[in-house]
Protein backbone atom coordinates (compact mmCIF):
# COMPACT_ATOMS: atom_id res chain seq x y z
CA UNK A 1 0.00 0.00 0.00
CA UNK A 2 1.40 3.30 -0.83
CA UNK A 3 0.53 6.76 0.50
CA UNK A 4 1.22 10.28 -1.24
CA UNK A 5 0.69 13.57 0.32
CA UNK A 6 2.69 16.70 -1.62
CA UNK A 7 5.29 16.30 1.38
CA UNK A 8 6.03 13.09 1.69
CA UNK A 9 5.29 9.41 0.45
CA UNK A 10 4.23 6.27 3.18
CA UNK A 11 4.43 2.63 2.12
CA UNK A 12 3.87 -0.24 4.55
CA UNK A 13 4.38 -3.70 3.32
CA UNK A 14 5.83 -7.27 4.34
CA UNK A 15 7.86 -8.92 1.76
CA UNK A 16 11.43 -8.90 0.59
CA UNK A 17 11.00 -7.65 -2.48
CA UNK A 18 9.47 -4.17 -1.04
CA UNK A 19 12.22 -4.66 1.26
CA UNK A 20 14.44 -3.68 -1.91
CA UNK A 21 11.93 -1.11 -3.03
CA UNK A 22 12.90 0.81 0.77
CA UNK A 23 16.39 0.45 -0.02
CA UNK A 24 15.91 1.77 -3.82
CA UNK A 25 13.20 4.59 -1.76
CA UNK A 26 16.67 5.36 0.72
CA UNK A 27 19.27 5.94 -1.28
CA UNK A 28 17.37 8.74 -3.82
CA UNK A 29 17.22 12.04 -3.23
CA UNK A 30 13.96 12.22 -2.11
CA UNK A 31 14.58 10.63 0.53
CA UNK A 32 13.79 13.38 2.86
CA UNK A 33 10.42 13.28 2.15
CA UNK A 34 9.45 9.49 2.47
CA UNK A 35 8.09 7.53 5.68
CA UNK A 36 8.36 4.51 5.04
CA UNK A 37 6.91 1.90 7.53
CA UNK A 38 6.71 -1.72 7.05
CA UNK A 39 4.61 -3.95 8.80
CA UNK A 40 0.86 -5.65 8.42
CA UNK A 41 -1.10 -2.90 7.24
CA UNK A 42 -3.79 -2.27 9.76
CA UNK A 43 -2.11 -1.88 12.59
CA UNK A 44 0.62 0.80 11.00
CA UNK A 45 -2.86 2.64 9.38
CA UNK A 46 -4.42 2.73 12.59
CA UNK A 47 -1.43 4.33 13.69
CA UNK A 48 -1.87 7.01 11.43
CA UNK A 49 -5.31 7.99 11.62
CA UNK A 50 -4.84 8.06 15.41
CA UNK A 51 -3.06 11.17 14.81
CA UNK A 52 -5.52 13.74 13.56
CA UNK A 53 -3.41 15.99 11.98
CA UNK A 54 -2.92 13.24 9.40
CA UNK A 55 -6.79 13.62 8.00
CA UNK A 56 -7.63 14.70 5.29
CA UNK A 57 -3.44 15.21 3.79
CA UNK A 58 -3.55 12.74 1.50
CA UNK A 59 -3.56 13.98 -1.86
CA UNK A 60 -3.43 9.80 -3.40
CA UNK A 61 -3.66 6.44 -1.61
CA UNK A 62 -3.42 3.17 -3.59
CA UNK A 63 -4.22 -0.45 -2.09
CA UNK A 64 -2.71 -3.53 -3.54
CA UNK A 65 -2.48 -6.03 -0.45
CA UNK A 66 -5.12 -8.93 1.33
CA UNK A 67 -8.06 -8.32 -0.66
CA UNK A 68 -10.40 -9.82 2.40
CA UNK A 69 -9.42 -6.46 4.47
CA UNK A 70 -9.68 -3.51 1.79
CA UNK A 71 -13.11 -2.69 3.21
CA UNK A 72 -11.40 -2.30 6.63
CA UNK A 73 -8.51 -0.21 4.76
CA UNK A 74 -11.54 1.70 3.26
CA UNK A 75 -13.13 2.74 6.43
CA UNK A 76 -9.59 4.10 7.35
CA UNK A 77 -8.21 5.69 4.31
CA UNK A 78 -11.82 7.96 3.74
CA UNK A 79 -9.97 9.68 6.72
CA UNK A 80 -6.92 10.11 5.48
CA UNK A 81 -7.75 11.53 2.04
CA UNK A 82 -7.96 14.81 1.52
CA UNK A 83 -11.84 16.02 -0.19
CA UNK A 84 -10.76 15.86 -3.80
CA UNK A 85 -7.87 13.24 -3.51
CA UNK A 86 -8.08 9.94 -4.71
CA UNK A 87 -7.92 6.17 -3.11
CA UNK A 88 -7.08 3.71 -5.66
CA UNK A 89 -8.10 -0.10 -5.07
CA UNK A 90 -6.66 -2.87 -7.12
CA UNK A 91 -8.15 -6.21 -8.14
CA UNK A 92 -11.77 -5.22 -7.90
CA UNK A 93 -12.77 -7.31 -10.60
CA UNK A 94 -10.81 -9.74 -9.65
CA UNK A 95 -10.12 -12.33 -12.63
CA UNK A 96 -13.72 -11.45 -13.57
CA UNK A 97 -15.26 -13.66 -11.05
CA UNK A 98 -17.30 -10.27 -9.50
CA UNK A 99 -20.12 -10.90 -12.97
CA UNK A 100 -19.49 -14.31 -13.12
CA UNK A 101 -22.28 -16.48 -11.24
CA UNK A 102 -22.02 -18.17 -8.34
CA UNK A 103 -21.83 -21.38 -9.94
CA UNK A 104 -19.43 -20.59 -12.59
CA UNK A 105 -16.17 -22.74 -12.43
CA UNK A 106 -13.14 -20.68 -10.78
CA UNK A 107 -10.26 -21.35 -8.62
CA UNK A 108 -10.16 -21.90 -4.90
CA UNK A 109 -8.78 -18.94 -4.01
CA UNK A 110 -10.49 -16.75 -6.47
CA UNK A 111 -13.60 -18.10 -5.34
CA UNK A 112 -12.68 -17.25 -1.54
CA UNK A 113 -11.62 -13.64 -1.76
CA UNK A 114 -15.05 -13.13 -4.57
CA UNK A 115 -17.20 -12.50 -2.03
CA UNK A 116 -14.89 -9.91 -0.18
CA UNK A 117 -14.01 -7.70 -3.69
CA UNK A 118 -18.17 -8.23 -4.29
CA UNK A 119 -18.26 -6.33 -0.53
CA UNK A 120 -16.23 -3.64 -1.26
CA UNK A 121 -17.21 -3.42 -4.35
CA UNK A 122 -21.27 -2.28 -2.91
CA UNK A 123 -19.61 -0.45 -0.35
CA UNK A 124 -17.88 2.06 -2.69
CA UNK A 125 -20.54 2.08 -4.84
CA UNK A 126 -23.17 2.87 -1.72
CA UNK A 127 -20.51 5.25 -0.14
CA UNK A 128 -22.07 9.24 -0.43
CA UNK A 129 -18.07 10.42 0.94
CA UNK A 130 -17.27 9.39 -2.81
CA UNK A 131 -17.59 9.20 -6.41
CA UNK A 132 -16.60 6.27 -8.33
CA UNK A 133 -14.77 4.69 -11.60
CA UNK A 134 -14.00 1.18 -12.59
CA UNK A 135 -11.35 0.99 -14.81
CA UNK A 136 -11.67 -2.28 -16.81
CA UNK A 137 -7.85 -2.39 -17.53
CA UNK A 138 -5.83 -5.77 -15.61
CA UNK A 139 -7.59 -6.72 -12.58
CA UNK A 140 -9.48 -3.67 -12.56
CA UNK A 141 -8.77 -0.80 -10.77
CA UNK A 142 -11.87 1.76 -8.92
CA UNK A 143 -10.64 5.07 -8.67
CA UNK A 144 -12.38 6.98 -5.37
CA UNK A 145 -12.64 10.81 -5.60
CA UNK A 146 -13.24 11.93 -1.85
CA UNK A 147 -15.97 14.44 -2.33
CA UNK A 148 -17.31 15.35 1.20
C1 LIG B 1 0.23 -7.91 -5.33
S1 LIG B 1 1.48 -7.41 -4.21
C2 LIG B 1 1.61 -5.68 -4.51
C3 LIG B 1 2.45 -5.37 -5.66
C4 LIG B 1 2.70 -3.89 -5.84
N1 LIG B 1 1.47 -3.19 -6.13
C5 LIG B 1 3.70 -3.70 -6.96
O1 LIG B 1 3.30 -3.38 -8.08
O2 LIG B 1 4.87 -3.94 -6.71
C6 LIG B 1 0.63 -7.44 -2.69
C7 LIG B 1 1.52 -6.99 -1.55
O3 LIG B 1 0.69 -6.81 -0.40
C8 LIG B 1 1.45 -7.22 0.71
N2 LIG B 1 0.49 -7.52 1.77
C9 LIG B 1 -0.43 -8.52 1.82
N3 LIG B 1 -1.12 -8.47 2.97
C10 LIG B 1 -0.65 -7.39 3.65
C11 LIG B 1 -0.97 -6.82 4.91
N4 LIG B 1 -1.93 -7.32 5.69
N5 LIG B 1 -0.28 -5.73 5.29
C12 LIG B 1 0.68 -5.19 4.51
N6 LIG B 1 1.04 -5.69 3.31
C13 LIG B 1 0.38 -6.78 2.90
C14 LIG B 1 2.23 -8.43 0.23
O4 LIG B 1 3.37 -8.62 1.02
C15 LIG B 1 2.60 -7.98 -1.19
O5 LIG B 1 3.83 -7.29 -1.15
Amino acid sequence: MATTTTEATKTSSTNGEDQKQSQNLRHQEVAHKIDFREGPALPVLDEIVADEKNHGTYDFIFVDADKDNYINYHKRLIDLVKIGGVIGYDNTLWNGSVVAPPDAPMRKYVRYYRDFVLELNKALAADPRIEICMLPVGDGITICRRIS
